[in-house]
């Protein structure tokens, strides 16, 4: 055995020891909310497919029309020939959406963290993230020469301690922040950081997205009853409830500008495919003139978690945290056995002790299904 396949081998020992060993499993995601795999079909609760628009027949269409107008792919970065004319489109549509003066868009919400935060934060500059940040946040900050401070899970008081501290011994300070957390569901109080970075004179940027689509009638967690917190730097995804693929940041003009000449994984990329951008511009036209659509994943999980007897949900996503590891695999097999798709999430993608089943609420989601779901975990003594 060479050396290279004997440190996979070993790696791979150690992850399997640890019971954390994962693989890809095709699987088909069906029109009608159904879930296909090898070993049967289900009801998916694991997507984040949030209002049922990957199947949208409005999207589909547009991404077949760009298809064939365009091309298949870009052809090359945005900054060489890959800036198709559906790229400025979207850019227009999500700042407008996000009452922002601007937007660049990116091959993917992680493609976005990794290359947005190191412009903005390098030597001699402070990254402060919330505890339960998602990785792509951390990666961004990683790569970014910035120093790196944590805080507790949206405890304010940690974050103004640590700014206290601090502040004043760095040159710009970027306070990062999930406005969902994307495997507990819960919101970020917005609003309060968006105060604290201004009396610090720090710069919030929230990765929203699991909000966008879901709450604030879509607009996503840095609004607030119809208005848009201050909030200078709006990150998202269109991958999750507005049905398509990539990233985006919104921000004033002059910080977008910077961001299109200096983010690494934006230039050095090759630009989204057009049918992609194209499904986007689709899938945000129905979020913006539908908003009664936004409503339903949060009315699916509060039905979820009133026959659980569980808190409201704040978002469409419930976690059962478990804890052991072992004990979450056999429930979500157990669930599997009845039909119910539910992934189990292990560390490192939580922290340790904290594995769980984690539920993903869609609009397509059927109340009848909900409800048989509600009687298995009940039935089967799944509740933590
Ligand atoms: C909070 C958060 N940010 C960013 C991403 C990455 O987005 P994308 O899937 O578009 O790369 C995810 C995806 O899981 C996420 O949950």
């Amino acid at each position: 055995m060479d050396s290279l396949s004997k440190f996979a081998r070993q790696k791979l020992a150690e992850i399997k020891t640890k019971g954390l060993y994962r693989q890809t499993r095709p699987t088909v995601r069906t029109k009608a909310g159904g879930t296909a795999r090898k070993d049967g079909n289900f009801i998916s609760f694991c997507d984040n497919d949030y209002l049922g628009l990957n199947h949208h027949p409005d999207l589909i269409k547009a991404a077949e029309a760009a298809s064939k107008k365009y091309g298949a792919g870009a052809g090359s970065s945005r900054l060489v020939t890959g800036d198709h004319p559906l790229n400025a489109e979207l850019e227009a549509k999500i700042a407008g959406f996000k009452e922002g003066e601007a937007a660049c868009i990116f091959g993917s919400g992680y493609l976005t963290n990794l290359g947005v935060i190191p412009v903005l934060a390098g030597r001699g500059d402070l990254i402060i993230a919330d505890r339960l940040c998602h990785a792509c946040l951390f990666a961004g900050s990683t790569l970014a020469e910035a120093a790196l401070k944590v805080f507790r899970h949206n405890d304010l008081d940690h974050l103004r301690d640590i700014l206290e501290k601090s502040r004043n011994k760095a040159g710009n300070v970027l306070i990062l922040t999930d406005g969902i957390f994307s495997m507990d569901g819960d919101r970020a109080p917005v609003e309060a950081l968006s105060d604290l970075a201004r009396e610090f004179d720090a710069w919030l940027m929230v990765d929203d997205a699991h909000g966008l689509g879901v709450v604030e009638d879509g607009h996503g967690a840095s609004f607030k009853r119809g208005h848009r917190l201050d909030v200078p730097l709006q990150m998202g995804t269109f991958s999750k409830a507005v049905g398509s693929y990539g990233g985006y940041i919104v921000a004033d003009a002059p910080v977008i500008d910077l961001i299109k000449n200096r983010a690494r994984s934006l230039i050095y990329t090759t630009g989204l495919p057009p049918g992609v951008v194209a499904a986007s511009l689709k899938g945000l036209e129905i979020i913006e003139t539908n908003p009664a659509l936004s409503k339903k994943p949060i009315q699916k999980a509060a039905l979820f978690c009133t026959r659980l007897g569980l808190p409201a949900p704040q978002s469409s996503i419930v976690p059962l945290i478990l804890g052991d590891l072992e004990a979450t695999m056999a429930a979500a097999s157990k669930l599997a056995a009845e039909g119910f798709l539910i992934t189990p999430i292990r560390p490192p993608t939580v922290p340790d002790g904290t594995a769980r089943l984690r539920f993903g609420f869609s609009a397509s989601h059927k109340d009848e299904d909900i409800l048989r779901l509600v009687d298995v975990i009940k039935g089967k003594r799944i509740l933590p």
